[in-house]
């Protein structure tokens, strides 16, 4: 077992006392030759030790770091073992064969990776990384929907907590809502779908299918902020760039856009269309991970941070592991009802490239529950 740490966990520094010397340096050189266009060289010796120190501590500890499109590039490119859109992730977790999983993302991404791998001991760098869509709704609230619908299936996004899983019928992701509502509408035997609690993404969806959809008044706080006014301009200033947009923009966005699709989906339509030029809406990030995996394309980065994916760190994570702490614990009973919901969604079959929604399609006006 060559170069693996024996160190007890007490014997790791403190983040603050990590050093770049020669050793360092020499371990993460190529890591910098691959973040080097979007990681400045002042922020590399900071970054440096806590990127060499988690490497080696991942090794010792059996872990696995599942890292987001929104984790910042020094995150996901050189610590993160898995990297992708929460339906990628969500998939890895349930089937990771190692002891202790790292979840480089926000809250409701380790619940989770806790709920389909309940026998792992699942990490989070910093459990206030929250999501202002999972704390627009609770269990309660799907209770009552659930008592005033009981004859449509309720759909829930994945940007929820475990109670609101439990309480729903099946999970969706960005990457497959229009593949799941229809697939529900089928097993219920009905043309109505409730999907909670994202209105501007239950929007999108509605506008690429038959099927009637009810929703909830809950919204991203970083993709409604977009703003068509905004794509107007982008399009005035860059004609030359092809604009990608998030389903969770609202619908007057994403019908100015040239696709749209999970974040999954927009690195997929970078990597194959090598546009020349890409302005990609959502999360500030993104930009920067996609930028490292295609050099050649130019990006315009208007972009709004996520506030709850922007507390996790290399500091967090190193912290983490050092300590193993920050423990992503879910109660058994709900973890099994929402393995029901997170598991019917990963039976469905699996789509070979993420699907893009179509922006020429117009968006119903939002029909939303009444409870
Ligand atoms: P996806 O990665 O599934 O597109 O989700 C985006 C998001 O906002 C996650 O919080
Ligand atoms: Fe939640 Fe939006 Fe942040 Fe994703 S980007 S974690 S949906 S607030």
């Amino acid at each position: 077992m060559d170069g693996m740490i024996r160190t007890p966990i007490s014997d790791w520094p403190e983040a603050d006392a990590l050093v770049y010397d020669d050793g360092v340096k020499a371990r993460t050189d190529h890591l910098y030759a691959r973040v080097k266009d979007v990681v400045t060289p002042m922020e590399w010796p900071v970054f440096a030790p806590l990127i060499d120190a988690i490497n080696r501590l991942k090794t010792e500890r059996g872990a696995v770091i599942l890292a987001h499109n929104y984790m910042t590039p020094e995150i996901f490119n050189c610590v993160g073992d898995i990297t992708g859109d929460s339906l990628k992730l969500a998939q890895v977790a349930a089937e990771a064969e190692e002891d202790v999983i790292v979840q480089a993302g926000v809250h409701f991404m380790a619940e989770t990776a806790k709920i389909l791998s309940p026998e792992k001991t699942v990490l989070i760098p910093d459990m206030k990384a929250g999501c202002s869509l999972a704390s627009s709704i609770t269990g309660a609230d799907v209770r009552a929907i659930k008592a005033a619908y009981p004859d449509l299936p309720i759909v829930t996004y994945v940007n929820t907590s475990a109670e609101v899983k439990a309480y729903s019928d099946i999970c969706c992701t960005s990457s497959n809502a229009v593949q799941v509502v229809e697939a529900a509408a089928a097993q219920w035997g009905v043309d109505t779908v409730i999907l909670i609690p994202d209105q501007y993404l239950a929007r999108n969806v509605a506008a690429q299918t038959d099927i009637k959809i009810l929703t909830w008044k809950g919204a991203c706080e970083v993709h409604e902020e977009f703003t068509p006014g905004d794509i107007d301009e982008l399009r005035a200033a860059h004609p030359d760039a092809v604009i990608l947009t998030h389903p969770e923009c609202p619908p007057d966005v994403m019908a100015r856009a040239d696709f749209a699709g999970s974040t999954g989906a927009m690195a997929a339509y970078v990597k194959e269309r090598a546009p020349k030029k890409a302005i990609l809406i959502t999360e500030c990030s993104m930009s920067d991970n996609v930028a490292v995996e295609n050099p050649g394309v130019q990006f315009v980065r208007p972009c709004n941070l996520c506030p709850h994916m922007k507390r996790i760190t290399l500091k967090g994570i190193y912290e983490a592991l050092r300590d193993m702490q920050h423990e992503v614990h879910v109660d058994p009973e709900i973890a099994d009802l929402a393995r029901a919901s997170l598991q019917a969604m990963l039976d469905l079959p699996r789509l070979a490239t993420p699907p893009h929604f179509d922006t020429g399609k117009a968006a119903p006006a939002a029909a939303y529950v009444s409870v």
